[in-house]
């Protein structure tokens, strides 16, 4: 049996590390990647890299038939809710039509696709904390929007070829490798500001809450769900807001750099009002993936904050 398998976006952050756990797995990996986002870097000299928009149907097919995967880990995406605010159109080809056309690559050599939406995006405001997967969509911006009709596609072509297609709804991910220069994914943003001694601009006033969660959790969640037909919240179950996130980073770099201490207490976050399509909260009902995929968050946030700023520190002075 085949022991391939394609991962879309795995010149991105978080597909860059399920690149690394498949290698170790055993798997020969294919990385489909545009890098719009994406860092030719990241992927691991073992693995192939193919330069490719999912947007192109035919191309994408024609890899899908060479590579023969046995699975495809599709977490290519145009991840970023402010540009979907500015560019609905694009978000939803690469999103919507991305995923439709990575559906019907993966189902024609019969390999079932593991997709990554969003736990936070989806669900939207005023819903029950922790959120359950039955709780209805009522996303705010067109990514979330554009996540969920991919959602769609993913469930029905589940159902209607009878390969098990699996969404999982990942929580605030952070980790080694994530974007420092993004308009989201605060850990990485903060981390350089902390490194470089400037003051972020924490929006929502500190107070909006996230569910995070460390890439290596969500990784062995991605492994662990292929081939399962279902929907699951990828995350941790616990709130933490983005004042406490920034103070977690300051004690992570003064233990790194006990020279520091005082110092960067000192560095005030300017604080500004919520940006259009920003949650106010966000906390994720985990008992699903703990009960059927038998899988749990195993780092805690302050394990993995100082773990993430030690790795993104190294990160940026190799840069
Ligand atoms: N980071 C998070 O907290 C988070 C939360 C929920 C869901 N997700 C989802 O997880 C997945 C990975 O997110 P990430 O944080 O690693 O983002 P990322 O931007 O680092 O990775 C996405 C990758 O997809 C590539 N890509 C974009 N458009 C493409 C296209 N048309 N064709 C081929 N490749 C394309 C980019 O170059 C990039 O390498 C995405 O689907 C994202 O929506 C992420």
């Amino acid at each position: 049996m085949s022991t391939r398998a394609i991962v879309t976006g795995g010149a991105g952050f978080i597909g860059s590390h399920v690149v690394d756990a498949l290698l170790a797995h055993g798997y020969e990996v294919t990385v489909v990647d545009d890098l719009s986002a994406g860092d030719a870097a990241r992927v691991a000299d073992e693995a192939e890299l193919v330069e490719l928009d999912i947007v192109d149907a035919d191309a994408l097919d024609a890899l899908t038939r060479r590579v023969q995967p046995r699975a495809v880990f599709h977490l290519a995406a145009q991840a970023s809710v402010v540009a979907s605010v500015e560019d609905p159109g694009r978000d939803c080809e690469v999103n919507v039509r991305g995923t439709l056309n990575v559906l019907e690559s993966a189902g024609r050599v019969g390999a079932p696709v593991v997709f990554t939406s969003t736990g936070g995006a989806l669900y939207g405001d005023g819903v029950p904390m922790p959120t359950p997967e039955t709780q209805p969509p009522a996303p705010l911006s067109p990514y979330g929007a554009s996540k969920l009709a991919a959602e769609a596609y993913v469930k029905t072509w589940s159902l209607s070829s009878g390969i098990a297609h699996t969404i999982c709804r990942l929580g605030n991910v952070y980790g080694p490798r994530q974007n420092p220069h993004g308009e989201a994914g605060v850990v990485a943003i903060f981390s350089l500001h902390l490194h470089e001694g400037r003051a972020p601009k924490i929006y929502g006033h500190g107070k909006p809450t996230r569910d995070y969660v460390y890439v290596a959790d969500v990784v062995a969640a991605l492994l662990a769900a292929a081939g399962r037909a279902g929907t699951y919240n990828i995350a941790t179950g616990v709130e933490t807001d983005v004042l406490t996130v920034w103070h977690e980073l300051v004690r992570a770099a003064e233990e790194r750099a006990p020279a520091l201490t005082g110092v960067t207490e000192q560095i005030e976050p300017e604080l500004l009002d919520l940006r259009p399509g920003e949650l106010r909260r966000s906390r994720l009902d985990v008992a699903l993936a703990q009960s059927e995929l038998g899988w749990s968050a195993q780092v805690p946030i302050a394990e993995g904050l100082r773990a993430t700023y030690s790795a993104l520190v190294e990160e940026f002075e190799r840069a």
